[in-house]
């Protein structure tokens, strides 16, 4: 008999959207002459912009010729996509080599396969609330998390504390969910504490095209001393609406270098690449040539087209909760608008109050943690017409 991953017993039962997914799907089914709006996952409605759609095209023509098919592609990631990438950094105004640059299918597998470079014993230092799969993926290794308070009171940006000692740390500015974003000196008291710790800050980057404040950083690589301390987890799904064709990028530095238990020098750039090419073998070409077409100055514009559609849905919901005095984050510099939840209710009590009674669909602010209790959150990644309907119902409701 195998003996399976006991850890796997610690973990919820559902993945918090699967959960959410199947609450939802019951409630459709059971009620199918009612019009749900699905304001949970973070998934775009845009389709991709015509760039991107005539990249994968040639993609998939390349490999109808024996002249330009492609057969297996370096694990890390085609040079052409890379330097994309790196030159999207330089634009930016950060520097980052192609070299340190892995092409993945999306900073969810990444966050969660990053944990195969750590070894036991490591303290683990988690925010809360939080994207659950930091959390889920580190009880899957059965290693244990100390967390870290988001709350009104820090406004959802937990600063380190130099009393307590870390080896990993988790940030993700914006934030999923509370859509709060760190200001460059914020992330450089991280760094600092980062270096102190000799820790390794793993800051997930996934939403830094929704900043519109010039002043915040878009990477972590913008704070000195970044490179040092810090990967960087980025991905398409919002930048270029790649939900669905799945593409992302992760960036070790190769100055990412610290001491086995016998002061062997271990770079974190030379495992994750050995990590990847043994358990990995890239994204597809036609993905990638996707991936490309969206970094050229054609395709970023058709992006920041569609993104400008998402900030005004942010816009419309935003303004829904002033109306209603309701206290909100987010929903500037960042997709998501996180709310207490209206009269005192408890997160998952609203989730079902709001399917009920006015067809919405959120996702409730606990599936991030305990300090999401009494919050909840609402994409703007829906359509305009669902975002404004979704708002009159609310309207109506409170
Ligand atoms: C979310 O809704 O939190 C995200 O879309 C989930 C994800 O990016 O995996």
């Amino acid at each position: 008999m195998p003996k399976l991953n006991e850890n796997y017993l610690n973990l919820k039962e559902n993945y918090l959207f699967a959960e959410i997914a199947h609450r939802v799907n019951d409630y459709a089914a059971a009620n199918p002459d009612k019009k749900v709006i699905r304001l949970g996952i973070g998934d775009v409605f845009l389709p991709l912009g015509a760039g991107v759609i005539q990249g994968l095209h040639d993609g998939v023509d390349a490999q109808a010729s024996s002249e330009t098919f492609k057969g297996y592609g370096p694990e890390q990631g085609y040079e052409f996509l890379r330097k994309a990438v790196s030159d999207y950094y330089a634009r930016n105004g950060v520097a980052v080599d192609p070299d340190e640059i892995f092409i993945s299918d999306g900073a969810k597998s990444d966050t969660g396969n990053i944990t195969d470079l750590f070894g036991a014993g490591n303290t683990i230092l988690i925010p809360d609330p939080v994207y659950p799969v930091y959390v889920d993926t580190n009880i899957m290794c059965g290693r244990e998390i100390t967390y870290v308070d988001g709350n009104a009171e820090n406004h959802f940006l937990p600063m380190p504390d130099p009393s307590v000692h870390a080896d990993i740390i988790y940030l993700c500015s914006p934030n999923n969910p509370t859509g709060a974003a760190y200001n460059a000196e914020q992330l450089k008291e991280w760094v600092d504490y980062a270096i102190a710790n000799e820790a390794v800050i793993l800051f997930d980057s996934a939403y830094e095209c929704f900043i519109t404040d010039e002043t915040l950083p878009r990477s972590i690589y913008a704070i000195e001393g970044a490179k040092k301390c810090a990967i960087e987890f980025c991905s398409l799904s919002k930048t270029a609406g790649f939900t669905g064709t799945r593409c992302g990028y992760t960036v070790v530095p190769k100055e990412l270098v610290f001491a086995a238990s016998d002061g062997t020098p271990m770079s974190m750039h030379a495992m994750w690449k050995r990590r990847q090419s043994t358990k990995f073998n890239g994204v597809s070409y036609v993905v990638q040539a996707g991936a490309a077409a969206a970094f050229t100055e054609e395709g970023m514009k058709q992006c920041r087209e569609n993104i400008a559609y998402y900030q005004e849905n942010a816009r419309i919901i935003a303004s829904m909760m002033e109306k209603k005095n309701i206290r909100y984050y987010g929903g500037i510099n960042s997709p998501y608008i996180w709310f207490e939840c209206p009269n005192g209710m408890e997160s998952w009590e609203f989730f079902d109050y709001l399917l009920q009674n006015a067809q919405v669909v959120g996702t409730p602010g606990a599936g991030f943690g305990k300090n999401g209790t009494y919050f909840f959150r609402l994409t703007s990644f829906g359509n305009r017409e669902n975002t404004i309907e979704a708002m009159e119902r609310f309207d109506k409701l409170f």
